[in-house]
């Protein structure tokens, strides 16, 4: 019988330490639920002791996940694992992820303490977490270059102490797949009560081979594998979710493993998070990039046309591209509409159907056909902010080739509208330097990102802001057929991000 493989995503706790990939408590909402869509078995949804911010979006996901087991990091302190499970306490099944560090370097320089002691700290803190929690899971941090017997030794005593999940992890992303393999065989061979616990493995990919040392693992006996979607996280990231389940799918005479993702749904999450974070994903990506099944040569061509499987051995289809492409159009109906993005897996309250239904009817008076594509754009690009504090009522842009950019933009703040007019260094300066003069505030653009949401050139343009002010970063997307608008429409969803989050801290 094929060997069942558990995914742990840790898009949300890993994969948001990587740089410009912070997310806002909303936006873990957002991710979450739609992991869950994706039937991850596990999400990490955060490390509650390392902020207030962190421990809240734990408890939302949670509180909004059905089936999910939600995990909490945790080092191996009793004041991180009551953070964990205060978080944690309204999941359907929480899990605490306790560490600590196992290699020579580790033990010595970063938490100076023996390898006896830290084998009796990770047993006590497993068994007071235990005492709490119903699932505990164990990561011995830096494992692969930690000595194999001292492994043995502490995996023995944390299974004792109630762990049931226990991680190997490669954290510097230091091993590969044989020795990998190697140090798992290893594990199954020689913990005398490995028979309790399940193992899993979490790759970093600073070698550029966490997918490669993750599968070796499976082959090895690892039942549970960690990863993030798009490889997002820590220096080179994590195990990319989706090479490793397409690896699982397209090689199941290699590794006959099955697992419970809905493969259908990769191609959405994956653009869910380049929406939320602004971070797009490389063209020549596995799976995901925009090229990951384009056919530019022409024998490739010729060869696909004869019949598909010469070049591709998987299908765009099975990981939810190109499926059901419904097109809508400026005759379709509110009804149409609804049920498409029901359909699409967007569930949404009166007040946001009104809007995006009204975004949709401007939009199909600009685009001959709107497709899942565009509908996916316009409700990923919403701020699921309560009440943003600015709305764009309308701009007028001045530019040309020989003179200076003028914007002038009207926003509305409390329902009334505020104006203002300035001048900048192209249009979108121009229009920044207004919103900046109405909202008195003063961001540093960080990073502008701008592409295209489908082909043709009516497509909608999607931007992507990252601004600083005073120390702290805040992200903005937008989404309009008029690049400007959509660029606007970025810098004001930072603005009120912004906003925001002060009131929260408030
Ligand atoms: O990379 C790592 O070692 C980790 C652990 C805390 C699981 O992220
Ligand atoms: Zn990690």
């Amino acid at each position: 019988m094929a060997k069942h493989i558990r995914i742990f995503d840790t898009t949300l706790r890993d994969g948001e330490q990587a740089p410009g990939c912070s997310m806002n408590l909303d936006e873990k909402v957002r991710l979450a639920r739609q992991l869950e869509a994706l039937k991850v078995d596990i999400i990490e949804a955060g490390f509650a002791i390392a902020s207030p911010g962190d421990a809240a979006a734990i408890s939302a996901v949670s509180e909004a996940l059905k089936s999910c087991t939600v995990a909490s990091l945790s080092r191996s302190l009793e004041k991180d694992i009551d953070a964990s499970w205060n978080a944690l306490r309204k999941a359907v099944r929480p899990r605490i992820h306790t560490f600590i560090a196992t290699s020579p370097i580790h033990m010595q320089y970063k938490l100076k303490m023996q390898p006896e002691d830290v084998l009796r700290q990770a047993a006590a803190m497993v068994a007071y977490a235990r005492n709490l929690c119903p699932e505990i899971e164990f990561s011995a941090e830096d494992a692969s270059r930690s000595s194999p017997e001292f492994l043995y030794r502490i995996f023995e005593a944390v299974i004792d102490a109630g762990a049931t999940i226990i991680n190997v992890p490669d954290t510097v992303g230091y091993t590969t797949p044989d020795e990998f393999e190697q140090l798992i065989r290893g594990i199954r061979e020689n913990v005398p009560n490995i028979d309790k616990a399940v193992i899993s493995v979490h790759c970093h990919n600073d070698l550029g081979l966490a997918v490669a040392n993750s599968l070796a693992a499976v082959q090895a006996g690892a039942e549970q594998v960690e990863c993030t979607v798009n490889g997002i996280g820590e220096r080179a990231g994590n195990a990319a979710l989706e090479e490793l389940i397409m690896t699982l799918h397209t090689r199941r005479d290699l590794y006959d493993a099955d697992f419970g993702i809905d493969t259908t749904q990769i191609a959405k999450t994956s653009r869910l998070i380049s929406s939320i974070t602004g971070v797009m994903v490389q063209p020549n990506k596995a799976i995901v990039g925009a090229n990951a099944f384009a056919h530019e040569s022409g024998i490739h061509q010729h060869g696909m046309l004869a019949n598909s499987q010469t070049y591709e051995i998987m299908t765009p289809a099975s990981i939810g591209l190109n499926r059901n492409f419904m097109v809508l159009g400026k005759h379709s109906g509110r009804h149409a509409f609804v049920e498409r993005l029901k359909e699409l897996g967007y569930t949404a309250d009166k007040q946001t159907l009104d809007e995006v239904f009204a975004q949709f009817k401007e939009l199909s008076d600009r685009k001959k056909t709107v497709t899942d594509r565009d509908l996916e754009a316009l409700m990923d690009s919403r701020s699921t902010l309560i009440e943003p504090t600015y709305l764009l009522k309308q701009f007028v842009i001045n530019s040309g080739s020989n003179m200076t950019a003028t914007a002038a933009v009207k926003l509305t703040r409390d329902k009334k509208d505020i104006e203002d007019v300035s001048t900048g260094d192209g249009p979108v300066d121009a229009a920044f330097n207004a919103i900046e003069r109405i909202t008195g505030i003063s961001f540093t653009l960080e990073e502008y990102v701008i592409h295209a949401v489908t082909a043709g050139k009516d497509a909608q343009g999607e931007v992507s802001v990252r601004v600083s002010h005073n120390g702290r970063t805040y992200k903005g997307r937008g989404v309009s057929t008029d690049v400007i608008g959509a660029s606007i429409k970025a810098y004001l969803f930072a603005v009120n991000s912004m906003l925001y989050e002060e009131s929260y801290e408030q």
